[in-house]
């Protein structure tokens, strides 16, 4: 379990285990464009402010994934016990 924090409103979301970020952020009003929901077609792409994502995607390149400052929501996770989003 981790958090995302959405920077615009400064909810803090809590993200479980058998949940993705955009279900978390959708069960708190906050829905994301989704489609695939699979890390495959890069929909939800979504910038990060502070954290380290784990990224589970296979839509973003091998940068993208080293840089570390977008993530894919749908599927992709935390290393950190917060993500900062940019929405
Ligand atoms: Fe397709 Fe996230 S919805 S990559």
């Amino acid at each position: 379990e981790f958090r995302v924090k959405v920077v615009s409103t400064g909810a803090v979301v809590p993200v479980m285990a058998d949940q993705s970020v955009a279900e978390a952020l959708k069960q708190s009003g906050i829905e994301l464009p989704v489609s695939c929901e699979q890390g495959i077609c890069g929909t939800c792409v979504t910038r990060i402010l502070e954290g380290v994502p784990d990224h589970r995607d296979f839509f973003l390149t091998d940068t993208e994934h080293a840089a570390g400052n977008i993530f894919t929501p749908c599927c992709s996770r935390a290393k950190t016990q917060l993500l900062v989003l940019d929405l």
